[in-house]
């Protein structure tokens, strides 16, 4: 059996461990420093100005989009373009915050958005934001699309929680394209906390927004400067009003104490599990290359690969059906390409009427699958995926 993923950490034993000394000897296990100093390491190796962390990826999302409309960058009806080819806490955080989800078709090769897939449709839609995922560990035409996003007035923003590491040709990290970019450091990804997300961003005040929206509307988490004007603001005078004034919508995405020590004991093996992985990758993909069934996914514009898992795309359902047949057979653990086609997705067609042409994305859905990646798959796991991939 080649399961999606072996371990919950990288590093199973060693993590284990530490934590088990961690909870035996901390006094406290809600948010506190551990969060702090992850967010502080996680930002500075991002590359970006702040770190705010979350229980999981999908309520960083929610929380994002909460934060975008508290500072007014987001209003209820606007049209939020997005990745048809995602992950469903994506999309559903567009839908339940009262904008109008807008899919864009994705590239099947690279299997992303293209700056031409946003081009066309913002030939029909009017959008306020585009809220990319980066799907996989791979990546658009980003350069293009940032581009296009500026010449139209669109608000970008990243959920990056499949492509931490992945950097561009050009130099740039995913999650450092748009105004911020959400991670998800669940069980599988990258850096595992068990459950945590993590949003990045260089705005000042959108990050003192994602702080009062992660606890409640409250201001507990932030500077004494940022809480003397909220109070100055609202007239509150004295401590004890100011532990239970809420100023504005939020949601309790509080991380715990466990959450803050995993991540900071996980990162120290980031830079190795994104190697082992893009090299893992490498050395499967000529086999995928050289089998007529299946098509190539180009990556020349993206110089580290930071993959998620090995996706296999077969050239019709019938192959597809052949390949999944064989994957299962040989005891590898396979899922659909996440979401496939959102839109036709249960959740979707109950919320939104509206649908778009997207002929990639539905190929896409039709025609794949992936299998698990990641540092602990041994020669012989790699081999066993090698045949399965022989036509
Ligand atoms: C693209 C994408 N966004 C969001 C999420 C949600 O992350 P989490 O599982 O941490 O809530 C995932 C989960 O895998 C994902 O793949």
């Amino acid at each position: 059996m080649i399961p999606l993923m072996k371990n919950a950490f990288i590093y199973e034993q060693e993590t284990k461990k530490a934590l088990a000394n961690f909870i035996l000897s901390s006094n406290r296990l809600s948010m506190d420093i551990n969060c702090f100093d992850f967010e502080v390491q996680f930002s500075m190796k991002q590359g970006r100005k702040e770190g705010i962390l979350f229980n999981s990826g999908g309520s960083a999302n929610l929380a994002m989009i909460q934060s975008l409309k508290n500072i007014g960058k987001l209003k209820n009806g606007d049209k939020v373009g997005f990745s048809a080819l995602t992950w469903a806490t994506n999309t559903m955080p567009i839908i339940q915050m009262g904008l109008i989800p807008v899919p864009i078709d994705c590239e099947v090769e690279t299997l992303n958005i293209m700056s031409s897939n946003l081009e066309d449709r913002i030939k029909e839609e009017n959008l306020s934001a585009l809220f990319l995922t980066n799907a996989l560990g791979f990546v658009g035409d980003i350069e293009k699309i940032i581009e296009t996003c500026k010449n139209h007035n669109i608000l970008l923003f990243e959920d990056n929680c499949e492509s931490l590491g992945t950097i561009t040709q050009t130099g740039i990290k995913t999650g450092n394209f748009g105004i911020a970019a959400s991670f998800s450091f669940f069980v599988a990804h990258h850096i595992s906390t068990i459950e945590g997300g993590m949003i990045c961003t260089d705005d000042e005040e959108l990050a003192e927004m994602l702080r009062i929206v992660r606890a409640n509307g409250w201001d507990r988490n932030l500077t004494a400067i940022q809480q003397s004007k909220w109070r100055k603001t609202y007239n509150i005078t004295n401590e004890f009003d100011a532990k239970y004034i809420f100023y504005d919508l939020g949601f309790n995405f509080r991380p715990t104490e466990i959450t803050g020590f995993l991540g900071l004991f996980q990162l120290q093996f980031l830079e190795e599990t994104i190697n082992k992985r893009e090299t893992n990758y490498l050395i499967i993909e000529p086999f995928i290359k050289n089998n007529i069934d299946l098509i190539f996914l180009r990556h020349n514009h993206i110089k580290i690969l930071s993959t998620f898992a090995i996706p296999i795309v077969c050239k019709t359902p019938e192959l597809r059906t052949k390949y999944l047949n064989q994957f299962s057979g040989a005891g590898i653990e396979i899922r659909p390409l996440i979401s496939g086609n959102i839109q036709r997705q249960p959740f979707y067609s109950k919320y939104i009427k509206k649908k778009y042409p997207l002929p990639n994305t539905d190929f896409l859905h039709d025609n794949s699958f992936y299998c698990g990646n990641y540092p602990e798959l041994s020669n012989s796991d790699i081999e066993v995926i090698k045949s399965c991939i022989i036509n």
